[in-house]
């Protein structure tokens, strides 16, 4: 006969983990998630996310909204907020996340960034900007660094090109060298958000880090309406002709496929571009090159982005919002999703030895540009100026791309005026 204690330990074994899995099934919440990444490494990258999530018992409930750069995204969500629906978490990022908080719509997270110590792995810029009046209402996931050129190996092979270009002289005499091999010298969608990516980088080199400073984060008027201002757009317009005739509208990670398969030869675009390459099986150093853009190898633009989280009411669904943002600082999170991404920890003190190349040299010049003044933020992927104001200065360069017969001098002056837009 057995004793009761030998079948007393399974049932109560059983017992406890039916306990365990009732009370896990009462706790596990759905948290909607609002994103724009829908691209080949995008979606690799987001699909980590929801796999880490699901490890803790949530349901992830996807909410993409295609299109690059977020501009479909966040019209999206503003009318879900609107109508009283907002998701738990959207990709929000920059100077966006204060105007949300603002309309009082956001969620305090401060007792998940305490319990794990936000304030003390976060760089102090990148914290203040996920932080409304002290509180944490957003968290970040990485660092993107945008004044990147990508460039073909083969198609440099084939035009005799043997480095990136430095100044923006090399970039035009590199542009002709591809061109005489028959190649599409600049894969470029034209889309306003890519043209003011692009734009960002002639800024950038043209006029350098003060002036930059002086246009796209704290804009004056003397820098806005300046002969520097004039060059910038004189050498933008010079660069039209290096792109094919069907870049209109194309999507970039269309751009990006144009250099991963040799069409063409480089592409302007920040390293979410490196998670297209990594996704067809490309490394860098081999098939294809990561350089800092003409004229701003010391400088770094960087693009943090980040979910905000909604004000919920039900419990259940708070839990799993609250597990969400725990699980996105989490050290192996940011390693794993990184990778795919492109992007860097936005963690500090992680190991990188996993990382590529292009990583490594983001990491080092995120570190050294942080001491010198040049790590700037990124005017074209929201993390400068208002929404309204970025939204203005898009409108203007990317009209000046499109539009050949309006003078570089008419628009320098609505460039100003966008800029100072409140
Ligand atoms: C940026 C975003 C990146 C990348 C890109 C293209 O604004 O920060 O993560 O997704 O758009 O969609």
């Amino acid at each position: 006969m057995k004793r009761v204690s030998q079948w007393i330990r399974p049932l109560s074994l059983s017992l406890m983990l039916g306990g365990v899995l009732t009370a896990t099934a009462a706790q596990a919440g759905e948290v909607e998630v609002l994103h724009w990444w829908t691209s080949g490494g995008e979606a690799k990258a987001v699909a980590s996310l929801k796999a880490t999530l699901e490890k803790k018992g949530d349901t992830w409930k996807d909410f993409a909204v295609a299109g690059g750069g977020g501009d479909s995204a966040m019209t999206v969500l503003k009318s879900r907020v609107l109508s009283g629906n907002a998701p738990a978490a959207a990709q929000i990022k920059g100077p966006s996340i204060q105007e949300w908080a603002q309309e009082g719509v956001l969620a305090d997270i401060t007792p998940v960034a305490t319990a794990e110590k936000w304030d003390s792995v976060l760089p102090k810029v990148v914290a203040d900007v996920m932080k409304y009046k002290g509180k944490y209402v957003a968290a970040p996931v990485n660092v993107h660094r945008v004044n990147w050129l990508w460039m073909s190996t083969d198609a440099m092979k084939k035009a005799g090109v043997t480095k990136a270009p430095t100044t923006w002289d090399e970039f035009f005499a590199t542009a002709e060298k591809f061109k005489k091999a028959g190649i599409i010298p600049l894969a470029h969608g034209g889309q306003d958000w890519q043209d003011f990516t692009t734009f960002e980088d002639v800024l950038l080199g043209v006029g350098g880090p003060d002036f930059y400073k002086k246009t796209m984060v704290k804009p004056e008027a003397a820098s806005l309406n300046s002969p520097t201002m004039i060059k910038v757009l004189e050498t933008y317009r010079k660069i039209k002709p290096y792109t094919d005739k069907n870049a209109p509208g194309r999507d970039w990670n269309l751009a990006t496929q144009m250099v991963i398969k040799g069409e063409a030869g480089m592409q302007f675009m920040g390293d979410w571009a490196k998670g297209e390459f990594l996704a067809a099986n490309k490394a860098p150093g081999k098939d294809f090159l990561c350089a800092p853009a003409p004229g701003t190898t010391k400088d770094f633009t960087f693009n943090v982005d980040s979910f905000a989280f909604f004000k919920l009411k039900d419990a259940a669904k708070i839990k799993a919002q609250n597990d969400l943002a725990q699980a996105i600082m989490a050290p192996e999170f940011q390693e794993t999703f990184n990778l795919l991404k492109g992007s860097i920890p936005v963690r500090l003190n992680m190991d990188l030895s996993k990382f590529d190349s292009c990583a490594k040299d983001s990491s080092r010049d995120f570190v050294a540009t942080s001491k010198t003044g040049t790590l700037l933020p990124s005017v074209a992927h929201g993390m400068a100026l208002s929404s309204a104001a970025a939204g203005a200065v898009k409108d203007v360069v990317s009209q000046y791309w499109n539009n050949d017969s309006l003078s570089a001098a008419d628009a320098a002056k609505r460039i100003a005026t966008a800029a100072m837009t409140q």
